[in-house]
């Protein structure tokens, strides 16, 4: 089974999210739960940006030893040296140099012809290898970039020394069949392709970041970026739970697989959102609060018989106890009992009976039924029988 190496960039991509601010203690804490999960590598942040970045890469540099640490820098000697001083007392440290490729940002952000770009990425990443023996480059908007153009920038940045070439779909665009095809295209005509990483790093505007980024695997990348809870730059990045449960419940399908634990994705998706305040939706994917709760009364049934009628995963397998059963006017008669002997009560028939009835009398004016609801209903009802 092939494996895919993850890497993190909540601290960096993540942390674009709009509002959101880390201090140094918060990426630390983040970075190290990170570790536990088994993320392959974390980017901790763009040190170029400001001295608190610099300081906040370095102390997670300094902190995280199982993990490679990266710092992103534009393609410039300046961002360069800021990384070289952030990633010091790295065990395991790396650069992530971007450039745009694509012919909007050439034309109305770089002002660059197609040889200038070429020119300038060759230059930073020999540059960079003063430095780093582990150097990434990203083509920027490389989804909106000519195809020919993207294996020409490929081909340079692997004969001027980058390990991993990513390849972002910066702004959404991508559908999974053109994104596939562009890492389908690299794979199959740049030389020396081999001996290098492809990383796929993709953005939600479209909801297709994490298909998008299934694609890329389907085609030979070797690398996910993504982030926690998908969080980032507008409407945020590569779920990297979805990408590790999407592996490993359709296995057989994928035929390769993440090394992360993922019994600490739970925990780890609750501190990011908990230090981010950015609150995960109930229906989000995987670890949204409704992600493991079976609502009708036919899926309830289903449940109490047999799991997998309904689920194709486990809670268990993220780190969370058990699903839930919220019990409302959809459920059943069987979801009840269980709550009940649940709560500690044994009904006869009877009682059950009448208890049930008032129960589905209550769902009918409320939502969602809590654990008090019902016991106060049985209390009634056991001291009236
Ligand atoms: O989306 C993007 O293009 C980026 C690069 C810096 C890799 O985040
Ligand atoms: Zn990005």
């Amino acid at each position: 089974m092939r494996k895919i190496y993850i890497f993190d960039t909540s601290l960096r991509d993540g942390e674009q999210s709009p509002g959101v601010n880390l201090n140094i203690q918060e990426k630390v804490e983040i970075a190290l739960q990170l570790e536990k999960l088994g993320v392959d590598r974390i980017e901790a942040g763009f040190p170029a940006a400001s001295p608190g970045d610099l300081a906040a890469v370095n102390a997670v540099a300094r902190a995280v030893k199982n993990a490679s640490v990266i710092g992103l820098s534009r393609s410039r000697e300046q961002d360069i040296e800021a990384v070289r001083e952030a990633l010091q007392g790295a065990e395991d440290p790396c650069i992530h140099l971007f450039l745009a490729t694509s012919p909007i940002h050439r034309k109305h952000k770089l002002r660059m012809e197609k040889h200038q770009v070429l020119e300038a990425a060759e230059a930073a990443i020999k540059y960079a290898r003063k430095y780093f023996s582990k150097i990434e480059f990203s083509a920027e908007d490389a989804g909106r970039t000519e195809l020919d153009f993207l294996c020409e920038v490929t081909d340079l940045a692997i004969r001027s020394g980058a390990t991993v070439v990513n390849i972002p779909d910066t702004v959404g665009y991508m559908t999974p069949y053109e994104y596939g095809n562009i890492f389908k295209t690299l794979k199959e005509t740049v030389p020396g392709i081999e001996k290098i990483q492809l990383s796929a790093h993709c953005h939600d505007d479209l909801g297709m970041a994490t298909v998008n980024a299934l694609a890329a695997i389907l085609n030979g990348a070797d690398q996910i970026e993504g982030t926690i809870n998908g969080i980032g730059e507008r409407a945020g990045n590569t779920a990297i739970e979805e990408v590790a449960l999407a592996l490993e419940t359709r296995q057989e399908y994928f035929q390769a697989k993440t090394t992360l634990t993922l019994s600490e994705i739970a925990r780890t998706s609750r501190l990011v959102s908990k230090l981010t305040g950015m609150v995960v939706p109930g229906n989000k994917a995987i670890v949204g609060a409704n992600a493991f709760a079976h609502e009708s009364g036919i899926h309830q049934d289903g449940v109490l018989k047999e799991k997998t009628t309904y689920e194709i995963m486990s809670p268990e397998k993220i780190g969370l106890k058990g699903g839930k059963l919220p019990l409302g006017k959809l459920s059943g008669r069987h979801a009840f009992r269980e709550k009940l002997v649940e709560l500690g009560y044994s009904l006869n028939d009877e009682q059950l009976n009448t208890a049930f009835g008032k129960f589905k009398a209550l769902a009918d004016k409320k939502k969602q039924v809590t654990d008090e609801d019902i016991l106060a209903l049985v209390e009634e009802k056991l001291i009236e029988t």
